[in-house]
C-alpha cells in the first residue's frame, strides 16, 4: 500500500517520541512491503518561531496532501505568556477544524505488568479495556463566549454549550462501529437530569442505537455518578460516548488507571472519504513535557501505540496495527521501562531502564521478530 504521512512533531518532547514512532511505521513498511512517505512540517510554538502561526500554510498544505497525520505534542513555557494572541494550542484547534476530526479516541488498557504503577487497587485493573469515544468540535469548548462588565468590579463571563442533532449523530455512530468490533456494550455519559444540551444528546444516541445498532446494547449514566464508577469498576465498561467537556476530563481520569501518561494512545478523525480511507490526527494524550524535554527520557510508548491506530483507523491496516501493539505489550511485558515507570515497576521482574530511544528500538526489535 501507498500511503503518505504526515509528522508535525510539535514542541518539547514531541520530536523525541515522535522519532520512536516514525521509525515503528518504517518497520512495518519494510517488512510488509508498503511504501509509506512522510513528510515532516512545523506545528505549535515551533511553527510560531518560524512562521509566526501554529499552523501555517505550509502546514495546511502537507495535512490535506496526506493520509494521515502523526502529531507529538505542542506547548512549552515560552509560549504560555497568557495574553498573548497567538499560542502553540491554537494550531491543534485549526487542524482538527481542518480534518474535521469530530471524534477523540483513547482507547485505556492497563498492562497487566504496570498494574502497580496505577493509584488504584490491582484487582480492580483486571481486564479493564474501556475505548472513550469523545465528540471534538461541538460542546461548550466552541460555543460563544463572552466577558461583561456589570457594574464597578463585576465581571460576567458566559460560555455557550450547543449541540445539534446532527453532531450527535455521527458521534454516535463511531461509537456503535465500535463496540460491534468490541464487546457490543456502549455507555452514554451526559447530565441529562440537568442539562438541555444533555437531553437532546440522550435522545439522539437513543434513537440512532436503536435504529441503526440493535444489536449494541446502550445505557445512560450520569456524568459525576460515572465518574466514581471509572474508578470504582473500570472493567464495567466497554465503548463510552460523551461530550466534548465532559470528555476531555473523564479521558484524564481514565489516564490514571494506564500507570503513566506517556503510554496511552489517541486518534481523532472525521467521515471516510470516498476511497474507505480516513484522514486522522494520531497522538499521545500527553503534552509537551517541558520538565524532561531533550533528556531523552519520555516514553515514547503511547506515540507508538498512536501509530498503531494511524495503521487502523486511517490505512485499514488491521494485522500490522495488532502487531505493532503485540510488539509493545511483549516489550512491557520483558521489563521494558523508561524513567516514568521506573520506580512504580513490579520489582519482581526484571527491568531494562530505558532511555526514549532504548524504548523505541526494543519495540522495534520484537516487531521484527513478530513479523518475520
Ligand atoms: N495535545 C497536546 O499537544 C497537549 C496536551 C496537553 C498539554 N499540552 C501542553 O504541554 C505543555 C505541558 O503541559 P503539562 O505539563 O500540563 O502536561 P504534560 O502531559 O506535558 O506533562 C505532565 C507530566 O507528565 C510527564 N510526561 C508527559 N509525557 C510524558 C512521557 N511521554 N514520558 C514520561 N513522562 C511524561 C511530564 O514530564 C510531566 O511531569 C503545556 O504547554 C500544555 O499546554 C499539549
Amino acid at each position: 500500500m501507498k500511503a503518505t504521512i504526515a509528522v508535525l512533531a510539535g514542541d518539547g518532547v514531541g520530536p523525541e517520541v515522535s522519532t520512536e514512532a516514525v521509525r515503528v511505521l518504517r518497520t512495518v513498511a519494510e517488512c510488509h512491503g508498503h511504501d509509506f512517505t512522510f513528510l515532516d512540517a512545523l506545528v505549535g510554538g515551533a511553527a510560531i518561531d518560524a512562521t509566526g502561526d501554529p499552523l501555517p500554510a505550509s502546514t495546511r498544505r502537507t495535512v490535506e496532501a496526506s493520509d494521515a497525520v502523526l502529531l507529538g505534542a505542542v506547548g512549552g513555557p515560552k509560549w504560555s505568556d497568557p495574553s498573548a494572541t497567538v499560542r502553540p494550542e491554537q494550531g491543534l484547534l485549526a487542524l482538527r477544524g481542518l480534518l474535521g476530526a469530530f471524534a477523540n479516541l483513547r482507547p485505556v488498557q492497563p498492562h497487566p505488568a504496570l498494574v502497580g504503577a496505577a493509584p488504584i487497587r490491582p484487582e480492580l485493573l483486571t481486564g479493564v479495556d474501556v475505548q472513550f469515544v469523545r465528540e471534538l468540535t461541538g460542546g461548550m469548548y466552541f460555543g460563544r463566549k463572552s466577558l461583561e462588565t456589570d457594574g464597578p468590579g463585576q465581571e460576567v463571563a458566559t460560555d455557550h454549550c450547543t449541540y445539534s442533532t446532527s453532531e450527535i449523530e455521527r458521534v454516535a455512530r463511531v461509537a456503535g462501529q465500535l463496540a460491534r468490533e468490541r464487546r457490543r456494550r456502549v455507555t452514554s455519559v451526559d447530565k441529562a437530569n440537568v442539562l438541555e444540551t444533555s437531553r437532546l444528546w440522550r435522545r439522539t444516541v437513543t434513537r440512532v442505537m436503536r435504529d441503526e445498532f440493535p444489536d449494541v446494547t446502550l445505557e445512560h449514566a450520569l456524568v459525576d455518578s460515572f465518574a466514581m464508577t471509572l474508578l470504582r469498576a473500570p472493567a464495567s465498561f466497554d465503548v463510552v460516548v460523551t461530550e466534548n467537556l465532559f470528555g476531555d476530563i473523564l479521558t484524564d481520569e481514565a489516564a490514571v488507571l494506564a500507570g503513566s501518561i506517556g503510554v496511552l494512545p489517541s486518534a481523532s478523525f472525521g467521515e471516510r472519504r470516498a476511497d474507505g480511507r480516513r484522514q486522522g490526527i494520531y497522538e499521545p494524550i500527553h503534552g509537551s513535557a517541558p520538565d524532561i524535554a531533550g533528556q531523552g527520557s519520555a516514553n515514547p510508548i503511547g506515540t507508538i501505540l498512536s501509530a498503531a491506530l494511524l495503521l487502523r483507523h486511517s490505512l485499514n491496516l488491521t494485522d500490522e496495527a495488532a502487531h505493532v501493539e503485540r510488539a509493545v505489550g511483549d516489550v512491557i511485558a520483558d521489563g521494558w521501562r523508561t524513567a516514568d515507570l521506573w520506580s512504580a515497576a513490579d520489582q519482581s521482574a526484571p527491568v531494562h531502564r530505558a532511555s526514549t530511544t532504548a524504548m523505541g528500538a526494543a519495540v522495534v526489535d520484537r516487531l521484527r521478530r513478530i513479523m518475520s
